[in-house]
């Protein structure tokens, strides 16, 4: 099944609304916040950031908060998943993807999900978790 297009404007608006929500992320750990924004077939725009914890198997990244999120107020259908990193000293990271555990969580749930990452300031790539996860 092939990914929707996703509007540039669209694009643009989920990585901004997803560096917004990096900005409670609980990275003590690693330094490294993450913030992803998860738009709803009802328009909702849902975001979430990755909570790390000393012991690390019980860290949640932003992805799977943000679709953990939209899931338990009951939305079932999703337009498309925007990420924003930065690492400790406050710098973006570009080219950043979902990592593995993810993709798994993300794929049970919407397979044809395109996932916009940011690939410098203006430009930003659509993927989805499905060529993520052949
Ligand atoms: N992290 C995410 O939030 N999403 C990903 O897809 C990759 C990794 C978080 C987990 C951990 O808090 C930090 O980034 C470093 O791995």
């Amino acid at each position: 099944m092939t990914t929707p297009p996703i509007d540039a404007s669209t694009q643009a608006q989920l990585v901004s609304k997803a560096k917004e929500a990096l900005g409670f992320s609980y990275a003590k750990y690693s330094g490294f916040k993450v913030g992803a924004a998860l738009l709803t077939k009802q328009n909702n725009v849902i975001t979430g950031c990755n909570i790390e914890n000393r012991f690390f198997n019980l860290t949640i990244c932003a992805e799977r908060v943000a679709i953990s999120k939209a899931l338990s107020d009951g939305h079932k259908e999703f337009i498309a998943l925007g990420i924003a990193c930065v690492n400790q000293d406050n710098q973006i990271q570009y080219n950043a993807y979902p990592c593995g555990a993810c993709r798994q969580f993300l794929i049970e749930f919407a397979p044809n999900l395109p996932v916009i990452i940011a690939i410098n300031e203006s430009d930003f790539k659509v993927t989805s978790v499905q060529e993520l996860l052949p």
